[in-house]
């Protein structure tokens, strides 16, 4: 594929040909010379419009241990803040010859716009509340490893599932894989219009039943930034219903493990005792998300050849 703009363009062979190339990369990255001369002279550039630790800094030492440069622009300090436009801004990237750009921005669908810009792959960082494909392929790589398979696997994704792209991107591809998802919330946090995406798509407004059941517990990120009173009342009446902590671990069977994709608010959707329990697959994803990011930058930019 040219562009990774939305799990729905993965398909079951190109999902786990990224999984099984995310392998080999683990191997590169475990190593003593930790570097690859795969991508030696492609330039990738990351236009972050929006904050992020462990998305923008794990696709630049991905690219690094590819042997790529690597141009870091966030919109913060750029030309961005005078009023230049990200066609504008497209075009000076394209001028300056990327190869692929990584695109985080608040506006869903701005990598999509870009792809019409830039003669580079486009990778989606994550757009507005619509999608993050890499922390998808990532976490069902994490699955994988840590249970030994993705289809047939029930996954309960809960928490603020409407304002996440890290829902609506692991619905989908975890669906091409062939596992369960039940979205589990408050009514007022859980989209009934998910079904169009994936339609067995499960909704259950009560974590306690769930748990039992599920052999992955993602949390989601309760995203105040993007939502009123209306949504959510407070803190503690939030996590008193749908945080997970010790004594709700208890309800999961034994080899079921917890995900979060981070940045938590912990106390809110996830107590420290259950983020950093041996279930936690926490800092794994991170890990994860370097081989995942490699993987990707070096089966998109050719770098079989
Ligand atoms: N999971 C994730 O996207 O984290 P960042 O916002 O830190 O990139």
């Amino acid at each position: 594929i040219k562009h990774l703009l939305s799990a729905a363009d993965l398909d079951v062979a190109t999902a786990t040909e990224i999984h099984d190339t995310a392998v080999e990369m683990a191997t590169v990255s475990g190593r003593e010379v930790k570097k690859l001369p795969t991508l030696r002279g492609r330039t990738v550039v990351n236009l972050f419009y929006e904050d992020s630790t462990r998305t923008r800094t794990s696709f630049e030492v991905a690219a690094k241990r590819l042997s790529a440069d690597v141009i870091n622009f966030s919109a913060k300090g750029s030309s961005v803040e005078k009023g230049e436009s990200l066609k504008d801004t497209a075009w000076t990237l394209q001028a300056m010859g990327a190869d692929a750009v990584v695109i985080r921005h608040p506006a869903s669908g701005a990598p999509h716009r870009l792809t019409g810009w830039v003669d580079g792959s486009v990778l989606n960082a994550g757009d507005g509340t619509h999608e993050h494909p890499t922390q998808a392929l990532l976490d069902t790589f994490t699955m994988r490893q840590r249970l030994g398979r993705i289809a047939g696997l029930n996954v309960a994704i809960v928490g603020d599932v409407l304002h996440s792209r890290v829902a609506r991107s692991n619905t989908l591809l975890l669906h091409t894989l062939g596992a369960k998802v039940t979205l589990v919330g408050p009514p007022t946090l859980v989209p009934g219009n998910f079904g169009a995406l994936t339609p067995d798509v499960a909704i259950s407004y009560d974590l306690d039943a769930v748990l039992p059941d599920a052999d992955v517990v993602m949390m989601l990120r309760v995203q105040q930034e993007r939502m009123g009173a209306a949504f959510f009342p407070s803190a503690r009446e939030y996590s008193r219903r749908y945080g997970l902590d010790a004594a709700r671990m208890r309800r999961m069977a034994d080899h079921a493990i917890v995900m979060h994709p981070g940045p938590m608010n912990r106390g809110v959707e996830i107590t420290s005792e259950a983020a950093d329990s041996p279930r936690s697959t926490i800092v794994e994803q991170v890990t994860n998300g370097v081989s995942v990011r490699m993987a990707c930058l070096y089966l998109m930019l050719g770098g079989r050849a």
